[in-house]
């Protein structure tokens, strides 16, 4: 896509805002290429502390305009004025050629939820917040007033954090199968699965090492992550020894949470949840995505919906204090109706935690492949969302009437019709991990295959991030 600017703009602010209405847009490098399509031109003036903007697109067949400004006032900064006038322009020419408008609006991050908390943390109350979101990011009613409950519902997990504290993440990148949908970097195959011995005997060792520097450095960790990929792809033995090395490692430091997820119910069984409870785990996920035999199959989930029944049951059963269950709105063949009656099912077992994803085109992912090279349609974008769109405003409302609370949210590309995923919870059951890392309020030591360290600058700044190598031969050879 060709992007031309006229006017004190960043290239990048511009190249995020053609994302929204054309995902997966590529910029080339070398600008004077021509012919490119679509292509948005960009100019933007000041006068009198007002930024006036003329954005044009054209998708190869129609050219849209848009106009829009942006003031700058005691609260609104130039660079924002400036972003907003360039955004709204934007939005009007991108609503001209799409015929709608999109959900979140100008907002670009993975993370709107920090929009919210920057805002109230600069002294703005609520209805200001609500109306600063919709006017400076033009976002939809109903998306402004989710991002402020939710910044609501982290009082309380925000509150406890206290200085020189930290959580503790562990990866285990392994899944009995892969499924369709999904681009994570996981390993499924015998021989890989076979590997996960000597993973183990590093993962261990790591852990004795990343937990001595945790306490060299004098931080405390609140809450332990073990996360994948599927951890309960591990034998009852190993889990054992993967949790006694976690326990025998963190003494001394108080934990507020522990999580092992469980995710694919087909690697769920009694021995595993005695072995997690015994230690302490007092979190868990069992994910059905679905509740739809058709739809588990298409997507390759390789687990039925009785199969979801019973792992539950066994985690409930276990006396485990919070049990999350993982969905996906819009997934490739399934319909509106399915996926709803998935939700009331879901909302009568009344776990403590559930989280709505949308679905997400991976690039990776074998349905996008699959439709990239030929007949198969099932891994295309929809800029509208479509059934996804129905299907997220369903859980929401019916998740908000059975009195579940929105406690983070986040943004990925290539979600269908760039919707959000939501974690809910029932009073007190908020997933504190998962505010944590979300939101970056604290520093996350990771061990394993493919984890990613987050040190947060006490300043504001830049967070700096160590990355652990990628594939598990890699990072056994370490
Ligand atoms: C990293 S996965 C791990 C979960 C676990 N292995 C399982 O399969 O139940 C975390 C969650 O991301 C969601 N997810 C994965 N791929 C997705 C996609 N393409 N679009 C939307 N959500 C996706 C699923 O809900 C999944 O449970
Ligand atoms: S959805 Fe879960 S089980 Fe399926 S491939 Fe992805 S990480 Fe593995």
């Amino acid at each position: 896509m060709i992007v031309k600017i006229d006017g004190d703009i960043t290239r990048t602010y511009c190249q995020n805002l053609c994302l929204i209405f054309f995902p997966g847009a590529k910029f080339p490098e070398n600008e004077v290429q021509t012919g490119e399509i679509p292509e948005a031109s960009i100019a933007l003036k000041e006068e009198n502390g007002t930024f006036y903007s003329k954005v044009t697109l054209f998708d190869g067949k129609t050219t849209a305009i848009g106009e829009g400004e942006g003031e700058v006032n005691g609260i609104r900064t130039p660079d924002r004025a400036k972003k907003l006038a360039v955004g709204k322009a934007f939005q009007r020419a991108g609503e001209v050629l799409l015929g709608a408008a999109p959900p979140w609006g100008i907002s670009t991050g993975v993370r709107p939820s920090k929009l919210a908390d920057e805002l109230i943390s600069k002294g703005y109350t609520r209805e200001e917040t609500l109306e600063a979101l919709k006017s400076d990011f033009l976002m939809r009613d109903d998306k402004a007033k989710l991002l402020t409950e939710v910044n609501k519902r982290q009082k309380y997990a925000r509150s406890i954090l206290g200085e020189d504290t930290c959580s503790l993440y562990i990866s285990i990148p392994f899944c009995p199968t892969r499924c369709a949908y999904c681009s994570f970097v996981s390993y499924s195959t015998p021989r890989y699965l076979a590997t996960l011995p000597d993973y183990l005997d590093k993962l261990c060792l790591d852990i004795a090492e990343k937990c001595r520097q945790i306490n060299e450095s004098g931080k405390k960790i609140k809450t332990v992550y073990i996360g994948g990929g599927t951890p309960t792809v591990l034998n009852e033995k190993q889990l054992d020894r993967l949790l006694s090395t976690v326990v025998d490692n963190i003494k001394g430091h108080n934990i507020l949470e522990f999580t092992v997820e469980a995710g694919r119910p087909d690697t769920v069984t009694k021995e595993k949840f005695d072995i997690m409870t015994s230690y302490g785990v007092d979190r868990t996920s069992i994910n059905p995505q679905i509740l739809d035999d058709g739809v588990l199959e298409e997507i390759g989930r390789r687990h039925t919906v009785e199969d979801f029944y019973r792992a539950y049951e066994i985690a409930v059963k276990s006396g485990i204090r919070s049990i999350n269950t993982d969905l996906i709105a819009g997934l490739p063949s399934a319909t509106e109706e399915s996926f709803c009656r998935t939700v009331d099912k879901i909302i009568s077992l009344d776990p403590q935690n559930v989280t709505v994803h949308t679905y997400c085109v991976k690039r990776a992912a074998s349905f996008t492949t699959e439709a990239l090279t030929g007949g198969d349609k099932r891994g295309i974008y929809s800029f509208f969302g479509d059934v996804s769109a129905v299907c997220v405003d369903y859980a929401q409302k019916a998740l908000g009437g059975a009195g579940y609370f929105p406690y983070y949210l986040y943004r990925q590309k290539n979600a269908q019709g760039n919707l959000e995923n939501v974690g809910f919870c029932r009073d007190g059951y908020e997933g504190l991990y998962n505010i944590y890392i979300m939101e970056e309020l604290q520093d996350i030591y990771a061990v394993g295959a493919g984890a990613v360290s987050k040190f947060i600058s006490p300043n504001g700044g830049k967070i700096e991030r160590i990355f652990e190598p990628k594939y598990t031969y890699e990072y056994i050879n370490k």
